[in-house]
Parts: C-alpha cells; structure tokens; sequence
C-alpha cells in the first residue's frame, strides 16, 4: 500500500490511507459497517470491530436479525428494518411503507473527483485526490446508494457524500438523506459545537456526551446564526494542541441536522446532513438524488490540528474565487456611518477623505434602491433611486473610479418587500402556503428560487446593475429565515433543498457572467456562513457585532473551521453601535486585521489622531495580508471552552505563521486589566526550533525559546489593550 496517500480493498475491507490517519469500512456477509477512524495504521485492520452476533434482544437469542439490525456498526444506515439509532436513510414506498435494507454490490478506486451537479463541492488535480465509490442498493425498491468517499494528497481528510438513484418502475419517497454517518466504540469523549444568535455567532460549546441523543442542527432554510453545520467529537483530554479530534463539516447553507448519539452499547453514532424537516423527496423511476459533502478531519493534534487541515481543505479544494490568493482591497462600508440616510454627495465624501487615508474601495450598502429610506421597502426593485442617486450607479462609480477607488454595492436578491413593485406584479412570487398569509420578518418575504421565471428575474434584474457601472464588489445579504414553506408550483418537502438549490444556481450564473466580481457573501452578519457558501465567494460578512471584544470569541468560533481570509471583519465607531462599548483604536485595528479588513464608520468624523492611526492601519494590513491571508493560525489563549486550563487570565493571543516558517505575526489582546500582575507569558507555536527570530526593536529569540520557554508580552494598561508582534527569521 502506498503509506501516505491510498485507497485500497482487501479482504472484505476497504482502506483510506491519508498523512497521519486511516478509516476503514468492511463488508460482513453483505453489509458494510465502520472498523477504525483514527491515527494512522501501518496495517490494514481486522474485522474484529464488525460484531455480526453479539448483542442478543434476549438471553438465548444471540444475533437474529432485528439484533442484528440495532447492533450492527453501519456505514450508512437505514430505517425501518431494525435499526432503532439514528438513521441515515429513511425511505418510503410508493404505498408509503418506511423501509430499506442497503447491501454491498459494487465498489470502484478511481484518480480524482467529480462534481457534485448543482451543489458547492470540493474539487482539485486529479493526481492529489482518490475517490471511492461504494454502491449498495435496496433489492426491494431497486434504489441504488452510492456512498463516496474522496482524500487528498498531504491531508487528513476524508469527503463523504451519497447519491441514491431509482432504478425501479415505482416512486419512492426520501424522507431522510444524510451524507455521512460514523459508528465506532468511542468513549470518554466529548462534543463541541458552535452555537449563537444575531450579533452572537459562533459561540464555542462543550460537553460531554451522555446516553441518549445530541442534536445539533437548523430548520431555518439557512444555516443560521442559532447552530452551525458542524461538529467535533473530541478525547476528554483535547486541548488546542493535544488530544483526539474529529471534525465534521456540511458544504450546504439550508437546514441541516448533525446528530449523535451514545448507544446502549455505548458505541457513538453520528449522522451529518440535510435536515429531514419538512423534508420529503419524491424520486421517480430513472431519477436520482444528490446529498451534499460533509468534510471530516482526523486530528491526533488537538483543535490547532483540526482547525489548520480545514483551513488547507478550504483554501487548496473549496473556494474557487480568484481573489482567494490576492490581497482584497481595503473597503468602506457605509452602513454603520449612514444606515439608510445617504446621498451621492454624501457617500463621495466618504470616499475622498477613505482615500486620502490609503482605503481602497467604496461599498454602499442598503438603500440605494426603489424608495428605500428605512427596512420597510423596496426590495425586489432593484432600480437606483436617482433622489439619492442622480444620474444613477454610473455616475457614482464614474465619481468614485476618478478618485483612484473601486464600487462594491449591497443587494439583498433572494427577498421581496411587500411594499415593492415587484410584490404588486408577482405576490405570488414569495413563499407563502395557498390561502394562509405568511409571517413577515424585517417586513419582507422570501423569494420562491424554486421557481427558474423567479430565478430569471433575479439573476437579470443583479446582472443589470452590474453592467450599467463599474461594480467591482458585491455584498449579497440575506436577511430573514424561511418559513411559511409553500409555493404555487413545488411540492412542501422538497421546498427549503430546492430553495438552497436555486440560490447557489443564482450565484454560479452571477459568477459566469462577471467571474472577477469580488464577492461576500452575508446574513444579518452570520447567519449563512458555511463551506457551501463559501464555494461561491471568498469571504463572508462574520458577524454584525463589529465590537473588537465580542469580536474576539466570534471570530476564534469562526476559525475553528475557516481560515482567516474569509473572515469578514471591519473597524468601526465607538461607542460601538451594537454593545456600547469603547476599545482603543488600535485593538479594533488589530482585530479586524486578522479578518479580511475594512472600515465601517463615518471617517469624515474622525479626529487628526484616528486619521493617523487609519493610516497607519493601512500600512499594517499591505506588510501583513499576505501572512495573515495564507498563513496557518495558532490559538494561544483564549476565553472559550475549547482549552481548558489556561492561566485564567482575561486575554488572547492567537498568531499567523507563513508556510515556510519564517515570519509570524503575534497578536495579544488583553480583555480586561488587572493589579499587580506579572507579565504574561505566551507559549508561541509552529516555529522552526533552530530558527533566530527578530522583532523590529531588535531583540532576538530561537524558534525553541519562544516555544518552549515562552515569549513575555509587554506589561499593558487597561482593558482591552492590545499588542503585534513581528518576528522574522534572520538565519
Ligand atoms: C445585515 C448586514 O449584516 C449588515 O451588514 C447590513 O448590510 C444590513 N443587513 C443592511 O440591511
């Protein structure tokens, strides 16, 4: 077997050989079930973990098959036949009878991987990726399930996704399709999840994992700001830099369900996929279904390892955009500086004073548009409002290109305000159930995507803005979850995936039409920041809390899973505008630094001093992109529940260290102050041990005294007191 990177089969058993893990699945008679996921085996393994008659229902009656069914480890599980755990596929006959049984028929080891028709997925050359595909099928309704599985040359990563097919004479009906399930006697583990709220996202959970089940998941038709789509199962003992970690990763941005569950025989289940809420596919004779990819990540380093392997799987074989590698320009956003109460004239005086101080793009955000003035109206319409705008977006991007800056505009393309032209043409455009009025949030409905006349418009109504003037940017938001699942033309269950459908359909056509169109995607902040996103556009509008404190734990949440460059994050005013509080210039600096970087803020209000440390910001953010954009990111400290241990001091420190090792930027936040405290000491990570490190001031250090012996932060006052460090190898 070749040792680094190989998918054999041996022996009834299959094996993905990846850089420091193995997983491997094996047929008993004909079912498939899990062996192993974990550290690196030299071997392939036995069958000893697949239990054919172990668990008898009553003495004297060890392994018939209804035990059989609910003891088995499954690859991909199914219900209705036994299985009482959590399954992975639910399916109905043309009678409505729930029941399948899934058997092994064919598999087959190919170089590379397709794409997955209409879903974001993760791609990449040919000879950097092995693809498996394992094809069970349901004797009963002919249904054919083709589970796949993808690795990557130099990562610990594992691509899961699953494809059903009918090859009978009769309709079947999908009630539940996940992507991918896992089984194996894990104990003493322990869940993390990221959960939240608006303003409030990504917040890190752990706990440990009792008998019963664990639910993780959205019915939002988003993937919400309230769950995430992901999932780790971690050792007791996993730390940032120790310890077993699984991550499980959904590239899909509607409802999704991630469960798990502690059995009776203390095995772990865990399923990953499309949530079955008001979920119901009916699949016709010849057609097939999809399921997106889930991504899991093995890592026998602790978070800091799960975390770095996301970010290379993101970075190398999931986003797609050509800015992805590129410095983004610095923008800013006029949102927090004007809400909707803007004019030509006002936004170029932003514009002019922004480019005096090195900023690089404008971005007008809500409002530009119909006769928008607050959240009541107007969207849909999707016409610049010449009262605001005279002359239209082609004298404003005319206006801001002749000051050497580029245009970025906010559209909101999948909603509808009742109060719009589009709404009086098509009411029956919004999702709504036939005779029951629907519930408005932020006076709007949504769009039915499912629908391509819908679709048509949308897409026409975005692209004529963007050729009638020089946009170089869009921010696409999307401001409310989906409820009143109804349409004119779609069945109910298959709505809220046809819907995510359609919206990813939206994109690739805008995408086709202007493929440099810098683009970042957002959701009343982040509520649809996920992979499948991410597919589409670089970055993605983190959080609508621009505080630098809060925004401390959102983005540590954030960059569990995602890398840095395509973590949307600006500097704003103070007060800040969601919390009240007031941080230092320099601290919200550096916090929006280690994002993609921008302003949100009327800079035509700033005094001399902030003007100069803008300007000194932009300095910072051209000498350190490139580190921060393609680096790998290091947790050092922090408040959250993922480390534990710590000196229980308020602060964190987080680093950005080049590829080569050679040049590493240290950030060090301290929350709040305290007396008379020694100096902190900052255990730095992923250095070269026999490197010399310079700071400007000229101090040195090795690579080993800084991890080892640690790094002393200079003693600073107040809260919210920050410090950058750069060190640079000088042998
Ligand atoms: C929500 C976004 O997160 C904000 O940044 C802003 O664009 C508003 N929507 C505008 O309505």
């Amino acid at each position: 077997m070749n040792k680094d990177f190989d998918i054999l089969y041996q022996k009834d058993t299959f094996v993905l050989q990846m850089e420091n893990s193995t997983y491997a699945m094996g047929l008993a008679g004909d079912y498939l079930g899990h062996i192993y996921y974990g550290k690196k085996l030299p071997q392939v393994p036995g069958h000893s973990l697949l239990r054919k008659a172990e668990y008898s229902y009553m003495e004297g009656k060890p392994g018939d098959k209804c035990t059989f069914m609910d003891g088995f480890p499954f690859e991909y599980s199914f219900g209705g036949t036994g299985d009482f755990r959590p399954n992975s596929l639910e399916v109905k006959n043309a009678e409505g009878f729930l029941g399948c049984e899934l058997t092994y028929r064919n598999h087959r080891i190919t170089e590379g991987k397709s794409p997955l028709p209409g879903l974001p997925a993760t791609f990449g050359n040919p000879e950097d990726i092995k693809t498996l595909e394992i094809e069970l099928e349901d004797k009963s309704l002919s249904l054919a399930v083709t589970l796949s599985y993808s690795i990557f040359r130099g990562l610990d990563t594992v691509v899961r996704s699953v494809r059903i097919e009918n090859r009978g004479n009769a309709e079947v009906s999908l009630e539940k399709v996940l992507s991918a399930c896992i089984e194996l006697p894990w104990e003493n583990r322990e869940i993390v999840s990221l959960h939240g709220s608006w303003a409030r996202e990504h917040v890190v959970d752990r706990r440990p994992i009792g008998h019963g089940r664990i639910e993780v998941g959205s019915k939002r038709g988003i993937s919400s700001h309230q769950e995430h789509p992901f999932l780790a199962v971690c050792s007791e003992d996993a730390g940032e830099d120790r310890g077993e970690v699984l991550g499980l990763s959904f590239v899909y941005s509607g409802s999704f369900i991630a469960e798990v569950e502690r059995t009776q025989h203390d095995m772990l289940r865990i399923g990953m996929g499309i949530s079955d809420y008001n979920f119901s596919w009916r699949l016709q004779p010849g057609e097939s279904f999809q399921a997106p990819e889930v991504l899991l990540a093995w890592s026998g380093d602790g978070f800091g390892g799960m975390s770095r392997t996301f970010h290379r799987l993101f970075r190398e074989h999931l986003i797609r955009s050509p800015w992805l590698h590129k410095k983004r320009p610095i923008l800013i956003n006029n949102w927090e500086a004007t809400y909707f109460d803007f004019n030509l004239e006002k936004l170029l005086t932003i514009a002019r004073v922004a480019k005096s101080a090195g900023i690089e793009m404008l971005v007008m955000d809500d409002g530009w548009f119909g006769h928008r003035s607050s959240d009541n109206s107007s969207l849909g319409d999707w016409v610049v409002n010449e009262e605001k705008l005279p002359g239209g977006m082609k004298v404003l991007a005319d206006a801001v290109n002749a000051l050497g800056m580029k245009l970025g505009v906010w559209f909101e393309p999948e909603m509808v305000s009742p109060d719009s032209d589009l709404y009086r043409a098509h009411p029956d455009w919004a999702l709504a159930i036939p005779g029951r009025p629907a519930s408005e949030c932020r006076s709007q409905f949504v769009l039915d995507l499912t629908r391509p006349e819908v679709r048509d418009y949308v897409v026409e109504s975005v692209a004529k803005v963007l050729r009638s003037a020089n946009i170089e940017y869009v921010k696409w938001d999307m401001n409310r979850p989906l409820t009143d699942i109804g349409s004119l033309s779609t069945a109910g269950g298959e709505i809220l995936h046809r819907y995510m459908l359609g919206v990813y359909e939206l994109q690739e056509r805008l995408l086709r039409e202007f493929p440099d169109l810098l683009l970042e995607n957002c959701s009343s902040g982040g509520a649809r920041f996920d992979p499948g996103m991410l597919y589409y556009s670089p970055q993605i509008w983190c959080s609508d809390d621009t505080d630098a404190i809060e925004r401390l734990a959102i983005q540590e949440g954030t960059t569990l899973i995602y890398p840095p460059s395509c973590v949307g994050a600006h500097v704003s005013i103070c007060p800040n505008h969601v919390v009240g509080r007031t941080t230092s210039f320099a601290t919200r600096g550096i916090v929006a630094l280690s994002g993609t970087f921008g302003y949100e803020l009327d800079i035509t209000k700033l005094s001399e001093e902030e003007m100069a440390e803008v300007r000194e910001q932009v300095k910072m953010y051209h000498l350190y992109n490139d580190l921060i954009r393609e680096g790998d990111l290091y947790r050092l400290k922090s408040e959250s529940s993922l480390g534990k241990g710590g000196n229980g001091r308020p602060s964190c420190a987080w680093m950005n260290v080049s590829p080569d090792r050679k040049e590493a930027l240290l950030s060090y936040v301290q929350v709040r102050g305290g007396a008379n405290l020694r100096s902190e000491v900052l255990y730095l990570r992923g250095l070269r041990e026999d490197a010399l490190y310079e700071l400007p001031d000229g101090r040195t250090f090795t690579g080993a005294e800084l991890m080892y012996a640690g790094f002393v932060a200079d003693r600073i006052w107040g809260d919210g007191a920050s410090m950058l460090y750069h060190f640079r190898c000088v042998e």
